[in-house]
């Protein structure tokens, strides 16, 4: 028996490659890496969905789609007013995504559901959260922006600045996908009993909630507010060493060299130096973390892992912490989609076996 059935490979899969000992993570034949840094949040899903980047054609036709998806129905509206304050975003979302199945014929699941529900979560989000803090939507947001400018637009009500649409779009560029764990090996089961796509999403909300798996970076944040300028990072990190504690945003259990998607951000934020002071604070502590844990923890080999850069991207985006899990689930929801349509294609039903340790009757059969 393999418990967590880890190494266990359960799937064949032409997504994503993510290779802890090197260090790398491919979507589709391309560096993840590469296309956080140089493409947005569309040109990225259109890869993972369709295996290759669009043509400047493709994409304008996509980009339509998304937008055309935008919009939140009167009958969504309702539904997200009859849900109490007190319930959690996640189960929100996960109402309302597994309510837009209605009509839509079950199996097989199709790209156009993918794309609207990928196309709608922003907005859902977003409608949440103004909902409950009795703000109304931004109507000034334009469903034509691209995907990360358009969601921290609702969420503001004011366009975001350049650097934080980049830092966003290049951590949901990286988020978006992540091979078998656990809320894509969710969806992929639930689609294998030939259930529908938006249940499938459904049952990934719902692992995407626990703190083991989209867990909030905020440790990373109490980390960074506690240096607070660049200047305090030494003094308040080698104070936390010589404690024995822990720095957050540092060390990867599955990742034993150089995290690829903490890479990447660092690569972006180094490129908006001086367009936000959360990124540059981000980027000094580091420098100073990696030099005092070789100092502190000799031949352990401890790199920056993704928490610290995506709190760092999320508290430059002005993102409340609240909406860390649901944003990123706003982005993997394009690798849960498209591991549901591979799923499709040579399906067959998730059925593990259990290893019986119980008592048995005292009697013969
Ligand atoms: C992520 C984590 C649990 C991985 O742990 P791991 O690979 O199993 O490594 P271990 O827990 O066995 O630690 C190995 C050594 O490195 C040290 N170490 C690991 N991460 C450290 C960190 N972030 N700060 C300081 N020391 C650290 C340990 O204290 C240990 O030192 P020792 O051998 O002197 O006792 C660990 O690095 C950690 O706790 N990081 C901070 C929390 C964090 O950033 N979590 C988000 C992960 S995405």
């Amino acid at each position: 028996m393999v418990k967590g059935l880890e190494g266990i490979i359960a799937a064949e899969t032409q997504i994503s490659l993510v290779d802890g000992t090197k260090g790398h993570l491919v979507y589709r034949g391309q560096w993840a890496k590469d296309l956080a840094v140089r493409h947005t949040f569309e040109e990225s899903a259109y890869l993972l969905w369709h295996g290759a980047l669009p043509t400047p054609l493709q994409l304008a036709e996509f980009k339509n789609e998304l937008a055309r998806g935008r919009r939140l129905t009167p009958e969504l509206r309702s539904l997200l007013e009859a849900i109490p304050p007190h319930t959690p975003l996640m189960n929100t979302l996960q109402a309302a995504v597994t309510a837009l199945a209605g009509n839509a014929p079950a199996w097989p699941p199709a790209l156009e559901q993918a794309v609207q529900l990928t196309a709608l979560l922003p907005t859902l989000i977003a409608y949440r959260r103004h909902q409950l803090s009795g703000t109304p939507l931004s109507e000034g947001a334009d469903t034509e922006e691209d995907h990360a400018a358009y969601y921290l637009h609702l969420l503001s009500g004011h366009p975001a600045s350049e650097a934080q649409v980049r830092a966003l779009n290049a951590y949901m560029v990286l988020a978006m996908e992540h091979g078998l764990n656990a809320s894509t090996f969710a969806a992929r089961v639930v689609a294998s009993t030939e259930s529908d796509l938006y249940s499938a999403v459904g049952a990934a909300i719902g692992a995407m909630k626990g703190p083991l798996h989209g867990g909030a970076p905020s440790g990373v944040i109490r980390l960074l507010d506690s240096i607070g300028t660049a200047d305090r990072a030494e003094p308040v990190l080698r104070a936390m060493l010589e404690r024995g504690e822990r720095l957050m945003g540092f060390g990867h259990r599955v990742y034993k060299t150089r995290d690829p998607r903490a890479e990447a951000l660092r690569e972006v934020c180094a490129g908006l130096a001086g367009g936000d002071p959360w990124l540059d604070l981000a980027r000094d502590t580091e420098e100073t973390a990696i030099r005092l844990l070789a100092e502190y923890k000799p031949g352990r080999a401890l790199y920056t892992n993704v928490e610290f850069y995506a709190a760092a991207v999320m508290r430059a985006a002005a993102m409340p912490t609240e909406l860390f899990t649901p944003t990123f689930t706003a982005a993997r929801i394009v690798g849960w989609t498209t591991h549901v349509l591979e799923q499709a294609q040579h399906n067959r039903i998730y059925r593990p076996q259990s290893l019986y340790t119980g008592n048995m009757p005292a009697s013969d059969a």
